[in-house]
């Protein structure tokens, strides 16, 4: 059912934010209007994290001007002559309407002002290339050539140009992350063209980083293991790597063991899609390693993913009930809470995997060497075995408090020296 004009911008003037941006883009003089997602979700009466601006002119001077006028700060993206204005709590991305250029498939556009229509139809779903404007007259009204509020009301994610995912193919990624999210279901010709790009190895000429960054929000999202059953529905897990297992059960209870851990959940889940399969692991494990360093994560999330991936199996079922504290201490202390979410996925007992993190992984002494050593004892190996062995009985419950610490670990140094 169609919302009035005026219902639309009642409710675009409610959006948070408005009150300052709205008068500040009247004065600005050029057609402005919500786009992408926003719309999405104010039709669909969800709120919505980003305000996305487009205006009908020169998008950079667009926005040095509103940050001015709102007293605020601008930041420019050069690539695609985007901009970030800031003031106050107020963020807006904002972007003179553009056209894309494609020069080879994968590649990243090379963009030149065009039509609000032209750039609505760049974009990569009916359901994100809808606008409503902000100005003059215009105020409240919805702009939808490519019918996404009919889309929006079916539930389909629908592409809005047969090429659309083999110039983007990182759409295909946004496509199962919108389905999930939103509850919706892929168009059928658009299931087919995604199935079709996947085949044609789509995801291939498109960087790791920017493959990660759309995979990364998919894995993100609370209802990723849908996600991840369409990944292998359409083929997308093999088009990623052939040794990637999208096993949505695995994904939900690795995302599970991150929250009763502190593990990063996408990270997890990243690390279950790597880690499944015995009987490909250990052929195409370094493989995989290369395919997620190509991924481009900072360092420790690279290496929290690629040791979870490698280890968590056999740290499930290494792990026992009947391990004493410190035993468990030795040999999980250092470990990322990644790989102990997977093992706790992989069936790693609970209540192990619970202690150490709830418990035994910040137990620390209140003493240190420094005590030991202002107590006579010479500096020496036997100060850091002496330190180490009380921790020890101090994990297993057998000393308590500064003193007893104290005694023991003076103990322990005087009879090693
Ligand atoms: N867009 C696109 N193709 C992409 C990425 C983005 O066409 N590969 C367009 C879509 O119109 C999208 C808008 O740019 O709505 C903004 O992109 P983004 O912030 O990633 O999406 P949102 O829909 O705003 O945010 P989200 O998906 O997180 O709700």
């Amino acid at each position: 059912m169609a919302l009035p004009v005026t219902d639309l911008r009642a409710l675009v003037t409610a959006l948070p934010g408005m009150d300052a941006l709205l008068p500040a883009l009247a004065e600005l003089g050029e057609p402005s209007y919500l786009v992408g997602g926003a719309v999405r979700d104010v039709l669909r009466g969800a709120r919505s994290v980003d305000l996305d601006v487009a205006v009908e002119g020169d998008g950079p001077a667009a926005a040095r001007a509103l940050a001015e006028r709102l007293g605020g700060s601008v930041v420019l993206h050069d690539r695609f002559s985007t901009a970030t204005v800031r003031a106050g709590s107020l963020a807006v991305d904002l972007a003179g309407t553009r056209r894309e250029v494609y020069t080879r498939p994968g590649a990243l556009p090379t963009v030149e002002p065009a039509s609000l229509v032209e750039d609505l139809g760049r974009r990569d779903f009916t359901v994100n290339a809808m606008a409503i404007g902000l100005t003059g007259e215009a105020l409240g009204r919805l702009r939808d050539p490519g019918g996404g509020r009919a889309d929006l009301e079916t539930g389909l994610i629908r592409t809005l140009h047969p090429a659309s995912f083999l110039d983007d193919p990182t759409r295909l990624l946004r496509a199962l992350r919108y389905e999930s999210r939103l509850g919706f279901a892929l168009e059928r010709e658009t299931a087919r063209l995604a199935r079709e790009a996947a085949e044609a190895g789509a995801l291939s000429t498109v960087s790791g980083v920017r493959v990660r960054v759309e995979l990364m929000d998919l894995l993100a999202e609370p209802e990723a293991p849908r996600s991840v059953t369409r990944l292998a529905e359409l083929g997308l897990d093999h088009a990623l790597h052939p040794a990637v297992d999208a096993d949505p059960e695995l994904v939900a209870a690795a995302k599970l063991g991150a929250l009763e851990t502190g593990a990063s959940p996408a990270l997890t889940a990243l690390a279950a899609l790597c880690a499944g399969r015995p009987e490909v692991r250990a052929s195409a494990r370094d493989e995989l390693e290369v395919w997620v360093e190509a991924l481009g994560l900072p360092g420790p999330a690279r290496d929290a993913v690629l040791r979870a991936a490698a280890y968590a199996n056999a740290l499930a079922k290494a792990l026992r009930a009947s391990w004493r504290p410190s035993e468990l201490h030795e040999l999980l202390e250092g470990e990322p809470p990644e790989p102990l979410a997977l093992a706790l996925a992989l069936g790693a007992p609970e209540e192990v995997v619970l202690l150490y993190t709830r418990r035994l992984r910040s137990v620390r002494l209140e003493i240190s060497g420094a005590d030991l050593l202002a107590a006579g004892v010479a500096e020496s190996p036997a100060v850091g075995l002496a330190l180490r062995e009380t921790l020890r009985r101090k994990l297993d419950g057998e000393l308590c408090g500064r003193e007893e610490e104290l005694r023991t670990a003076l103990e322990l140094a005087r009879e090693a020296t």
